[in-house]
């Protein structure tokens, strides 16, 4: 059973884990490495998770695997997709396309038109994210300060 529930502040310890798995995981997936998260004190965790954003959990059968988020933007106009992750005990289940059907409908509640960055090369979550209608803005930057990788712009702009 997959269940996608937002955490808040006191979900601080179980967000941080499944956080620092993603990074171990999949570090060219991210923007953010696994030191700097690693680094992060308790209370950072905690105001993060305090709003006005969101942060959600994956649960299979009852157990975290997997996370999002979406951060809303100084633009008035603009969410930022973040951090998508399931579990690669999990991949292949439907959890990413729920996950990115539920950080979706939470940025367009609030408003915002949905944006996220994709990894060149990350090929199959480029491909969850063209499957659910995002289309490239063409702009392009790098993954981190210093990274040879590039990282792609995508946006669903419902038309
Ligand atoms: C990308 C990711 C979140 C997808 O999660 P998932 O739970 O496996 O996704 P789903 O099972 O819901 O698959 C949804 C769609 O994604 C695409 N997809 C996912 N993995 C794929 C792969 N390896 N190759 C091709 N397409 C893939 C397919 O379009 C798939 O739809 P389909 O099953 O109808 O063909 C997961 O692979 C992951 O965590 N990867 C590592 C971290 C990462 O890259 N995050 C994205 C940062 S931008």
């Amino acid at each position: 059973m997959i269940e996608i529930v937002e955490a808040g502040p006191e979900d601080w310890a179980l967000v941080r884990d499944v956080r620092l798995r993603a990074l171990a995981d999949s570090p060219e997936a991210f923007g953010t490495n696994l030191p700097s998260a690693q680094a992060l004190p308790e209370q950072e965790w905690r105001d993060r998770l305090s709003g006005p954003h969101a942060t959600f959990l994956a649960m299979v059968d009852g157990h975290p695997a997997g996370m999002g988020g979406v951060l809303l933007a100084d633009d008035p106009d603009v969410a930022w997709i973040w951090g998508m992750w399931t579990d690669p005990a999990v991949r292949g289940r439907g959890v990413g396309r729920r996950f990115l059907e539920a950080l979706v409908d939470w940025a367009t509640a609030a408003g915002r038109t949905p944006y996220l960055h994709v990894t060149e090369g990350n090929d199959g979550a480029r491909a969850l994210y063209v499957s659910c209608g995002f289309v490239p803005t063409g702009v392009r930057r790098p993954l981190r300060e210093g990274s040879p990788l590039q990282v792609e712009e995508m946006a669903l702009t419902r038309g």
